[in-house]
């Protein structure tokens, strides 16, 4: 594959055997030394136009582990705080030669119009745009599933499970790459919200929806359970409204020792991060026993060493 755009690109086999390579790249990230010649005189740039942590630490850590060359670029400091446009930085980039471009952007689409532009002609792999896309975020989490639920043999889907997506799916990219993925790798996936915090259209969604997470919990249990960060830096322009207080939020869609308790003995408990702690999960259940949190995190580094080897390579994924 050329680029990473969106989660929904990807089709069943496909999504398998992009799995099956992170599963590769992870074992060899259990050696002691950790750095592969692949990507050897490549150069990636992390273009960040909004704030990351793990995913741009993620991404740099996967493309020096390959052994590329990486440059970070954050509009604070560059020229975008002189007004320059994503055009002319691309441009920049493209005159430089650069091979691959992690694109992280506020607006849902920038990184389809750099990849459908002639800005380039480097492999684009999206870092989350707006509320749109986040699918190496959904990749890693269906590592992480696949692992634990499935031991993570190659081949393997995510068929015959339940995946439960709660909170904020309006601002949520990691809902929209979730539903898209897990339903293409066989998945039941459930979505719960408030009704202001569900997007326009939701019905069409493979999901199905559900206002109460009790009922939800019982009705549809899950054996994997993915809290969203309520993002109220995306909340400003309604001037928030969208539940009546953070205690009442907590109250109703919050995961805590009681909802823990419901929870399958095998299920797992997940969340991409930031955590608002508190808000939409306690401490005790981020932190607990089923917690696979912290697991997300390395998995992320495997599953992006194989999207930057898959798509700056043009390497064929084993079986297309
Ligand atoms: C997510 C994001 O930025 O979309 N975080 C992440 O990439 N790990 C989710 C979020 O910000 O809530």
């Amino acid at each position: 594959m050329k680029h990473l755009l969106s989660a929904a690109d990807l089709g069943h086999d496909q999504a398998v055997a992009v799995l099956d390579v992170a599963e590769e790249m992870a074992a060899t990230q259990a050696r002691e030394i950790k750095k592969l010649p692949t990507l050897r005189g490549k150069t990636v740039v992390n273009l960040f136009f909004e704030d990351s942590t793990r995913t741009r630490i993620s991404f740099e850590t996967a493309a020096k582990r390959l052994s590329a060359d990486v440059i970070n670029f954050s509009p604070k400091g560059s020229s975008v705080s002189k007004g320059e446009s994503l055009k002319d930085t691309v441009l920049t980039l493209g005159a430089m030669h650069t091979d691959g471009i992690v694109v992280r952007h506020p607006a849902s689409g920038a990184p389809y119009q750099i990849a459908h532009s002639t800005w380039t002609d480097a492999s684009v792999i999206n870092a989350g745009d707006g509320t749109h896309q986040h699918p190496t975020q959904s990749l890693l989490d269906a590592m992480t599933i696949r692992r634990r639920l499935k031991g993570g043999q190659a081949g393997q889907d995510l068929s015959g499970l339940a995946v439960m997506i709660v909170g904020d799916v309006l601002h949520s990219r990691v809902a929209r790459s979730g539903v898209d993925l897990f339903t293409a790798l066989g998945a039941k996936v459930t979505l719960v919200a408030p009704a202001t915090l569900l997007p326009v259209g939701v019905e069409a969604w493979p999901a199905e929806v559900f206002h109460d997470l009790d009922r939800a919990l019982a009705e549809a249990p899950p054996d994997a359970l993915m809290m969203l960060r309520v993002q109220r830096e995306r909340m400003s322009s309604a001037g928030g409204g969208f539940f009546p207080s953070p205690q009442e939020y907590a109250r109703e869609y919050g995961l805590d020792a009681p909802r823990l308790a419901a929870l399958a003995p095998h299920a797992l408990v997940m969340h991409p991060g930031p955590m608002n702690r508190g808000l939409e999960i306690t401490s005790e259940a981020a932190d607990g026993a089923r917690s696979v949190i912290v697991e997300q995190v390395a998995n992320g580094v495997a599953v992006r060493m194989a999207v930057l080897y898959l798509t700056l390579t043009g390497a064929k994924e084993p079986g297309a």
